[in-house]
């Protein structure tokens, strides 16, 4: 981590992995310990980026949304957020916990939607303005398990993405495996099956050895 800088920690993971709590209570241990934290989430953060997470979800039945403008909406939202939140509070020291980052992108419009995963690197990148996450915590779980928790506590029905099939959140899991993987310094996995106590210690164990 850059001492200069603040803490760049995001959340990843398919559907119904619990992503949301975890970052309410990191942040709590953070505040705690006397952090400055920022909570956040993609697409979204800001209200021209919340404006697109609207449309980018939204069911459009006279049209089909083409994987490529699902892509560019993601990055249009990103690059606002980047350069209105993420970028500014890092600049003040502040730490920012986001709700998913580029590598949903990498898992859902290159893993999902097959887009090419060089011209994704690029958009991510470029929207990003070239700043990486200094850790990821991968919430990984099988899908059915994840919409078996959405089914529980969602009323007003499925949006874009979790109306896609079995399949597709499948690939989505597989292909943030995969990234994982091959980023194991930054991209931890955790296991979002176990309690809700016991992820919350390991996430504070793992980002407590970091600042140290
Ligand atoms: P969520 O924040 O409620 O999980 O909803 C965000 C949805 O958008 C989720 O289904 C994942 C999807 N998504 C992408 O497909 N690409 C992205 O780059 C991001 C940030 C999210």
């Amino acid at each position: 981590m850059d001492k200069k800088n603040g803490f760049f920690i995001t959340f990843e993971g398919p559907e119904g992995a619990g992503k949301s709590s975890q970052v309410r209570m990191l942040a709590e241990h953070l505040t705690a310990l006397g952090m400055e934290c920022i909570l956040t989430r993609e697409p979204g953060g800001t209200p021209l980026a919340e404006d697109i997470r609207q449309v980018v979800k939204s069911h459009h039945s006279s049209e089909p949304v083409h994987p490529e403008t699902e892509l560019l909406l993601m990055e249009a939202a990103r690059s606002q957020h980047v350069h209105e939140v993420i970028l500014p509070a890092l600049a003040a020291g502040k730490t920012v916990i986001c709700d998913r980052f580029y590598d949903s992108t990498t898992a859902y419009q290159g893993g999902a939607r097959n887009l090419p995963l060089d011209t994704i690197n690029i958009l991510n990148s470029f929207a990003a303005a070239g700043r990486k996450p200094d850790l990821t915590f991968l919430m990984d779980l099988p899908p059915e398990v994840g919409f078996e928790r959405i089914r529980s506590r969602e009323s007003e029905g499925y949006d874009r993405f979790e109306n896609e099939n079995i399949q597709f959140h499948r690939t989505v899991r597989q292909a943030f495996i995969d990234l994982a993987a091959g980023e194991p310094e930054r991209v931890k996995v955790i296991d979002a099956t176990a309690d809700i106590a016991t992820i919350s210690g390991q996430i504070r164990k793992i980002v407590d050895e970091h600042l140290r």
